[in-house]
């Protein structure tokens, strides 16, 4: 994994982290004063006021919250809470549903992921998603690695990047003497890896997984949360999970979400409380958490 650093003299609107520019006319975009302390790990989200909401209606408001660097964050609570359409807002997928409009700041490394001349493609290659059900290409195993470098012109070494891309989602021991057979062929946690391994083959920042298990056996589930940890050292994890278990085992920090009544008297989806995964399960702060948390409500 090349980490390119920043550069002194560079323009503002250049990314710090790996990679190109999002911002693809190098107009200044609204930034967050810089604030961080030496022994917190790097912010790489910062979002102030997040709000969605679809065909006017709104689905979640008023979320703040902070990622950091090289940690996983889990976001929990019930079904239809918002943790998707939040998780969405992260790498600007909510874009490509009709009819949603993202309100509030989402600061990504301290520009704004929703500023004018930010390229929604680029976004999406910095910060890639892994879906609930496995969604590889009816391709071979090779090329479903080998489709996003090639899209994004990285074609040097591209048998070595392949490689590096399956052995980080630990999948290489099971595939390497059959890359060339087709990804369908593969088991659903073998699929599940492969996809990881996908989003990974483009040197992404940061990596969303939207219940990435749930379809999953437990012991492909629990190869996928070893992985979680492990890629942590090289990445920023945010995860959607319904299994408090799984938050508990490789969540840093959990966010809890959960509905408030809307606007319109309909439900909408909030955020109650994020803190370090240990508090969120043992000493809570709010009693919604705790509800949800033990099992009484949700
Ligand atoms: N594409 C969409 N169009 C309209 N409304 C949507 C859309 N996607 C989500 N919603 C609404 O937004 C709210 C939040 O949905 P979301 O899928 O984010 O919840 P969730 O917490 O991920 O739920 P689950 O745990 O069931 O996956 C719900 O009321 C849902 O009906
Ligand atoms: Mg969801």
């Amino acid at each position: 994994m090349v980490e390119i650093e920043a550069q002194p003299d560079a323009a503002p609107t250049q990314m710090a982290t790996r990679g190109v520019p999002l911002n693809v006319a190098g107009v200044a975009t609204r930034t967050a004063p810089t604030d961080l302390s030496v022994e917190q790990p790097e912010l790489v989200f910062d979002c102030r006021e997040i709000g969605v909401r679809y065909n006017g209606v709104r689905a979640l408001r008023d979320v703040n919250l902070q990622i950091r660097r090289n940690a996983v964050t889990a976001l929990i609570g019930p079904s239809g809470c918002g943790k998707s359409t939040f998780l969405r807002c992260l790498n600007r997928m909510n874009d490509l549903i009709p009819g949603a409009e993202v309100d509030g700041v989402c600061l990504y490394h301290d520009e704004d992921l929703y500023g004018p001349n930010i390229d929604a493609i680029e976004v999406r290659k910095r910060i890639g998603m892994v879906f609930q059900k496995p969604n590889p290409f009816p391709k071979s195993i090779y090329d479903n690695i080998a489709f996003g470098p090639r899209v994004v012109g990285l074609k040097d070494h591209l048998d070595d990047r392949i490689e590096e891309a399956l052995r980080r989602a630990a999948l290489w021991d099971e595939v390497k003497d059959r890359l060339k057979e087709g990804a369908l062929s593969l088991s659903g946690g073998q699929q599940q890896r492969l996809c990881i391994a996908r989003a990974l083959a483009v040197e992404p920042d940061v990596i969303l997984m939207d219940e990435p298990c749930s379809a999953l056996d437990p012991i492909s589930t629990a190869a996928i949360e070893d992985l979680m940890t492990s890629l942590k050292t090289d990445y920023t994890v945010v995860i959607v999970t319904h299994n408090m278990q799984q938050a508990a085992r490789v969540a840093d920090t959990t966010a809890f979400f959960s509905t408030d009544q809307g606007e319109t008297g309909t439900r909408c989806g909030v955020l109650i409380e994020v803190a370090a995964t240990e508090k969120i399960f043992t000493k809570p702060e709010n009693e919604r958490t705790e509800a949800y948390v033990t099992g009484r409500f949700g």
